[in-house]
């Protein structure tokens, strides 16, 4: 049987790069990004890494070229890349908010968007969010564009799931509080390893899940938006 192809946005280290693994040694094809398109740490035939910096016209260009031209369909896309520049910080300010917001959100919609004709008919994807994000929960006075630019990709999950209601399925997840370098707490008092988060996102992913969920991979619960 053919392997399953999975895109993963953010290989290089973290969740990304933990997921990697995990989807490799289920069998899948892996597409692997980072900035740099190296990933040494994964040597598996299965895998193929590529450079994409989110935030670059060209360079998505240059990456949706090359998986045009080596792959007739992509099963999933997972967009993990992220970063967290603001994290704790109780002010806004505006390079943390910039970059943020190109990466997070306007780096994920507009690579996401071409590569929806690759995508395969029962195809899914799933954006790696925060319940930091949700505007339900919130009662905290910080991480002002970290919160705001996941809020914005749980927006673009729902007009997703609206838009291909009838085949795609498209969800939110939170990856759980992971021991990653995106901010030193995280590193320090994160709860779960990145193995730990990879092996609960690859549980929902290959689960019935329901298009449109907002879904807590760590508690296995829904999540409010
Ligand atoms: N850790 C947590 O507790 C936690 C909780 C909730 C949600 N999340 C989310 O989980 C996702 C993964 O985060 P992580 O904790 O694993 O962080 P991480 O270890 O810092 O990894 C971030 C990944 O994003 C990539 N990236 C950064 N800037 C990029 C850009 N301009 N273009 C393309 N890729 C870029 C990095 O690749 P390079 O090699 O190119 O730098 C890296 O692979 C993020 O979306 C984050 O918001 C994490």
């Amino acid at each position: 049987m053919k392997n399953k192809t999975v895109l993963i946005t953010g290989a290089s280290k973290g969740i990304g790069f933990a997921l990697s693994l995990k989807m490799l040694s289920e069998g899948y094809f892996v597409i692997g990004t980072s900035r740099t398109g190296v990933i040494q740490s994964v040597a598996h035939e299965n895998f193929l890494p590529i450079a994409l910096d989110i935030t670059r016209t060209e360079s998505i260009n240059k990456a949706h070229q090359l998986l045009l031209d080596r792959f007739d369909t992509i099963d999933s896309i997972i967009n993990n890349a992220g970063i967290g520049t603001d994290l704790n910080q109780l002010t806004p300010d505006q390079d943390s908010f910039d970059s943020t917001f190109a990466v997070n959100v306007r780096g994920v919609v507009f690579f996401t968007e071409p590569l929806l004709d690759l995508l395969s008919k029962k195809g899914s994807i799933i954006m790696i969010s925060s319940k930091m994000g949700s505007v339900g929960t919130c009662v905290a006075p910080d991480s002002v564009a970290y919160r705001m630019s996941k809020s914005a990709i749980n927006m673009y999950t729902k007009i997703l799931a609206n838009r291909f209601s009838d085949h795609y399925r498209v969800a939110a997840v939170h990856p759980g509080y992971v021991k990653t370098a995106i901010s030193e707490t995280a590193k320090v008092h994160g709860r779960l390893t990145p193995e730990q988060s990879a092996e609960n996102i690859f549980t929902f992913l290959e689960s019935d899940f329901r298009t449109g969920v907002f879904w807590d991979s760590e508690a296995g619960t829904e999540l409010t938006w």
